[in-house]
């Protein structure tokens, strides 16, 4: 089994690159199985999550060829195969997303339902509302879930929450539906105007993601294109706050600062130094920093993916923050592990009520999902001694060499294989 490791490290120093976004990548990765001809990939992170998605696409059908880092080349013309495999299915959440392609691609998809963080029941009513809008038959049995549909047809769909998955599937569902769809109340997630501009580089027609109603006409044939995923945004998030943690000077590049708005602004309010330039931000940390409120909410609100990183920093903030999580609920599972090191914590229903105390203490602890595994990181920073971290699997999932960058920041961490 491996853990890793986090020793009290000094501040963090030096400049570090923001990958290609893992939920970016992971509906690209699906929506290339629309297209009937080779589509080229850059900036792909190497993470967990994208091989998962890698593997589904080959069970499909489709052929994937890493070329080079972050350089993959697929191919979907011989699809043939409308079943997600359960194993695949099992591990990784995201794997849902293949359901909308494969439904206007083949007109049928079969899947189980979906297993992925543990961080909510986490229902799929929603991509389903959206398949059954556009005329297809969906059936649920035996633990898996079924649409079929001869040809999908554009219709009005607004969503009672702007689920970024259920967005995702539906926009590309319509993608080749015939018609107009036009789906309300949609997600409005960098991520899915990223989506956006890759379907329509191979042929799409839609507009307004990044809006909440989003416009897809359908077309008969998608082709191939090639397509630079956006930086990802929590990744940058997580290294600024490490940078402010630690009381650092660290330059975080390959960073749309346009997406990060409300963690610059909450790192801004503790009193953290931010400094913008094009495509990168300096973050200066002091050891004075104050207790702020912060409440996830979809995008353009504060990122359910950063409440745990910016839990972790509001520990050590001096007075009392709150945390409101509204995305999901059971998104505190964190909470325990943060106390563990001495943390000041109560849950009371959605909200975390954190009082800021002078230091943490290493312990053994576990990552209960991807972004709490990288509170705990973020934690074992400044921790006094030793803190060991278990079931990272998690943080690989999403990470890319999390210690090895950590390190290269001067961050006392590492990898280790226990018995
Ligand atoms: C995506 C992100 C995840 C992020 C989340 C919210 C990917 C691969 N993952 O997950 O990192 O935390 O957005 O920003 O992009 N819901 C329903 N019915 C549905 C679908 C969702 O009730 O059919 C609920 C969920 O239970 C949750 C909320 O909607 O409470 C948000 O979920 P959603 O936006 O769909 O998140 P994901 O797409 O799963």
């Amino acid at each position: 089994m491996e853990i890793i490791v986090v020793e009290k490290s000094p501040p963090l120093k030096g400049n570090v690159r923001v990958n290609g976004a893992k939920n970016s990548a992971l509906p690209i990765l699906a929506a290339s199985l629309l297209g009937t001809e080779d589509i080229i990939l850059e900036d792909v992170p190497k993470i967990k999550d994208v091989e998962i998605m890698c593997e589904v696409l080959r069970s499909l059908g489709a052929k994937v060829e890493v070329l080079d880092e972050g350089l993959i080349k697929i191919n979907s013309k011989d699809l043939n195969n409308h079943i997600t495999r359960y194993d695949l299915m099992n591990k990784m959440r995201a794997s849902l997303l293949v359901m909308g392609p494969l439904l206007t691609r083949l007109g049928k998809t079969k899947s189980s339902l979906p297993g992925g963080c543990a961080i909510g029941t986490r229902p799929i009513d929603l991509h389903l509302k959206g398949f059954k809008a556009l005329g297809a038959t969906v059936e649920t049995e035996h633990g898996n879930i079924g649409a079929y549909a001869e040809r999908l047809i554009g219709d009005k769909i607004y969503l009672d929450f702007p689920s970024v998955g259920a967005t995702e599937n539906i926009m590309m569902a319509a993608a080749m539906a015939k018609g107009e769809t036009i789906i309300d109340n949609a997600a409005m997630e960098p991520e899915i105007v990223d989506l956006q501009n890759f379907l329509n580089k191979l042929g799409a027609n839609i507009k307004g993601a990044g809006t909440s109603t989003i416009k897809i006409k359908g077309v008969e044939k998608l082709g191939g294109a090639s397509h630079q995923i956006i930086p990802d945004r929590i990744e940058a998030g997580t290294f600024m706050v490490a940078a402010a943690i630690t009381g650092g000077d660290v330059v975080v590049d390959n960073v749309i600062t346009s997406h990060i708005k409300p963690v610059i602004a909450k790192l801004k309010e503790a009193g953290v130094e931010i400094i913008e330039n094009g495509e990168s931000v300096r973050v200066i940390g002091s050891n004075k920093l104050k207790a702020v409120d912060v409440k996830t909410l979809p995008y353009p609100g504060f990122p359910t993916d950063m409440a745990a990183q910016f839990m972790a920093l509001l520990t050590v903030c001096e007075g009392t923050s709150v945390v409101i999580e509204t995305v999901f609920e059971n998104r505190f599972m964190h909470v325990d592990e943060l106390k563990r090191m001495g943390a000041d914590i109560k849950i009371d229903g959605k909200s975390a009520i954190i009082r800021g105390i002078d230091n943490l203490t290493g312990a053994q602890v576990k990552a209960s999902d991807l972004r709490a595994g990288a509170a705990l990181i973020l934690a074992g920073l400044i921790a006094d001694g030793s803190t060991e971290i278990d079931n990272i699997h998690h943080i690989d999932r999403g990470y890319v060499d999390i210690e090895g960058r950590f390190r290269q920041l001067g961050a006392k961490i590492s990898r280790r294989t226990i018995e």
